[in-house]
């Protein structure tokens, strides 16, 4: 079966993993500093902090800006829930936005119609490695004072203008995970312009710790930080990122031709002087008569996995339906979670299915899909 991820790990991780637990050095050391130094340069930011993971990044940014409890913060619904539930760890309320059919990504118009006098932060995703339209978004933000938050966990490689996702707001967060475009496993990167911000992060997801280390404690912080061995995978799997980007844009550019030819699917739409960094390949089904379980189906029989990754977006999610559960709620006002309604959003989610386009997917392989596309499409 050709699985929808695979990471793509050589001898090189191998051997400085190897290297680095022969050096008995677990906690995060060199190859943390290391992988931020070249992190940073890749994306052109001035600081890039690492974390445990995604979630953290996104945990941490939330508290490094002091987005204050009960502050609503507009982010998308069709994500992974990571994107919302780190808003509400600090006392967040997450405000779903409904996303652009076109791109999957939130709609600005739809942004501007939910800020209120609650309104705080903005936190756009890059969704399957697409970068959103940071532009209108920095132009609300600007002009309703509201800080913003990149959740870029899909999108290394994701370019506005040659410009780096993540380095448009105030904070950009990613994800290292095993799925992802580069991966330590498990693992994750803030980044930033802001030098102060960059200390206090750095101190946050060290116990609040202040340079030097040691038992001297600033603030309630937490443990975030990136064990050594896991930040090895990453320095190898960044320094070797552009190679693997242009094996998934070949791939992706590959189906995405066949769609553009099919009438009943269509995919996301990169705008001009956008780079889409592929992290899914997503099809949308507009044909009543098939489902998208059908295809998935065909799919698997000619050993192809394919999945609707985000079937249930978050505010179907029995996370958000049951928020009277979650901790905060007594404190703080959520909304009815069951009355959103996203039309967007939850046309898409139930019409999706992700085709494998990572790099260890072979041409043939692509041609099988494709095969498979055509077949069931004309
Ligand atoms: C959009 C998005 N946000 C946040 C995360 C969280 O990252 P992690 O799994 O590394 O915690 C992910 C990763 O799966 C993601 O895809």
């Amino acid at each position: 079966m050709k699985y929808i991820a695979q990471p793509q790990i050589s001898e090189e991780e191998v051997s400085l993993v190897t290297q680095t637990i022969q050096s008995k050095s677990f906690v995060e050391g060199e190859n943390a500093r290391t992988l931020e130094k070249e992190f940073a340069d890749f994306v052109g930011a001035k600081h890039a902090i690492c974390t445990v993971n995604g979630t953290a990044a996104l945990h941490l940014a939330m508290e490094g800006l002091n987005i204050p409890p009960g502050a609503e913060v507009i982010t998308s619904a069709f994500t992974f829930i990571a994107s919302a539930n780190s808003i509400c760890f600090s006392g967040g309320i997450p405000i779903f936005a409904d996303i652009d059919p076109q791109t999957f990504n939130i709609d600005p118009e739809k942004i501007l119609s939910l800020i209120s006098p609650k309104t705080k932060c903005i936190v756009p995703i890059h969704i399957f490695g697409l970068p959103a339209d940071m532009k209108a978004i920095s132009d609300i933000a600007e002009e309703n004072e509201l800080k913003v938050i990149e959740d870029a966990c899909q999108a290394h490689g994701g370019r506005i203008n040659g410009k780096h996702v993540g380095t448009f707001g105030e904070i950009g967060c990613f994800s290292f995970y095993a799925t992802k475009n580069m991966i330590s496993g498990e693992g994750g990167m803030v980044v930033t312009d802001n030098e102060d911000l960059a200390n206090r992060i750095r101190s946050l997801k060290n116990h609040g710790r202040g340079p030097s280390g040691g038992y001297h404690h600033h603030f309630v912080g937490y443990n975030y930080r990136l064990a050594d061995p896991l930040a090895a995978i990453g320095l190898i799997q960044l320094r070797k990122l552009p190679t693997m980007l242009e094996k998934r844009r070949k791939n992706a550019e590959a189906l995405r031709s066949t769609i553009r030819d099919l009438d009943t699917l269509y995919v996301q739409t990169i705008p001009k002087r956008v780079t889409h960094c592929h992290y899914i390949c997503a099809p949308v089904v507009q044909s009543p008569d098939l489902s998208v379980d059908a295809v998935i189906k065909e799919l698997k029989n000619k050993g192809i996995a394919s999945r609707r990754i985000y079937s249930v977006p978050c505010h179907q999610q029995p996370t958000y339906l049951n928020i009277k559960n979650w901790r905060w709620t007594k404190f703080l006002d959520y909304p009815d979670y069951s009355q959103v309604r996203l039309p967007e959003t939850e046309k898409i989610a139930s019409s999706h299915f992700d085709l494998p386009i990572h790099p260890g997917v072979s041409s043939e392989e692509i041609k099988i899909i494709q095969k498979v596309l055509i077949d069931l499409f004309t």
